[in-house]
């Protein structure tokens, strides 16, 4: 393992829950933190942290995108570390009440808004180039097929499954520019995301995904297209 320090680290939807944990540890091992948070003013979890700087972000608007990587451009040449962290769940709803609108929103924020943020930012020669950057997306296991046993779910479900596989297309365009795109699964973590049900917390779920970067810094592990969760584990498709 080699630990992830002094590099500089973009965290989006860094206003609470894991993103916000991101934030805070990341920044603790001495990086430079660029939170992207929907509110910034809200986002009393990482307010006044040292290392971290707050920027204004709606991953789902593409203008709001833009113009946040054009934000971005004048803090920092170069991004070693994109932590693609913001998501929605929607409304919990069977098949029998889940609409049209529910599927959209829930594509747009978990699946657009992460791959425009890569596409801004390696438009803008933020990434690769002669060092290596790491664009950690985080999915979820419930959009695993195989791991599909209990159905519903389908507006996140399908969401994520759709960002694993923009995932592994970003992997592969982006490996000649030394872009290394992978997915991370965070393990069922007490967040608002889930009303504060869950089998873990944020810090130990946090903790572990770093160190799956860690493992790939170290070139112990293998995180071009792969995807992991927090006990470093490969999840299945
Ligand atoms: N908790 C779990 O058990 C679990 C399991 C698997 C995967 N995940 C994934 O882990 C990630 C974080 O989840 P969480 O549990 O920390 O959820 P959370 O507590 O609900 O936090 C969600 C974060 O995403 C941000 N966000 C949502 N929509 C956004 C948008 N349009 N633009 C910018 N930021 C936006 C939120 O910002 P605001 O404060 O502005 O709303 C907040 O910072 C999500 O991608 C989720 O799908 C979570």
């Amino acid at each position: 393992m080699s630990a992830i320090t002094q590099k500089t680290v973009v965290v989006v939807g860094g206003s609470r829950g894991i993103g916000a944990e991101f934030v805070r540890q990341f920044a603790q091992k001495g990086n430079r933190v660029i939170a992207a948070c929907r509110q910034p003013s809200q986002a009393n979890e990482v307010q006044g942290l040292e290392n971290v700087t707050l920027t204004q972000l709606d991953v789902s608007s593409p203008q709001s995108v833009e113009q946040w990587a054009g934000e971005v451009q004048k803090l920092a040449s170069h991004f070693d570390y994109v932590i693609n962290n913001a998501g929605i769940y929607g409304r919990r709803v069977g098949l029998s009440d889940v609409t049209y609108d529910d599927m959209l929103a829930t594509f747009v924020t978990n699946c657009v808004g992460p791959l425009l943020v890569v596409q801004q930012l390696h438009k803008r020669g933020l990434l690769g180039g002669t060092s290596p950057s790491v664009v950690a997306n985080v999915t979820s296991k419930v959009g695993s097929v195989e791991d599909n046993r209990s159905g519903g779910g389908y507006a996140y479900r399908s969401s994520k499954a759709a960002l694993n596989i923009v995932n592994k297309s970003l992997s592969i365009d982006l490996a000649p520019d030394n872009v290394v795109c992978t997915l991370l699964h965070p393990g069922y973590v007490r967040t608002d995301m889930t009303g504060g049900a869950g089998l873990i917390d944020k810090q130990t779920s946090v903790a572990g995904l770093i160190g799956v970067l860690e493992d790939g810094a170290a070139g112990t592990r293998e995180l071009q297209g792969t995807w992991h969760d927090y006990k470093r584990e490969v999840v299945p498709w």
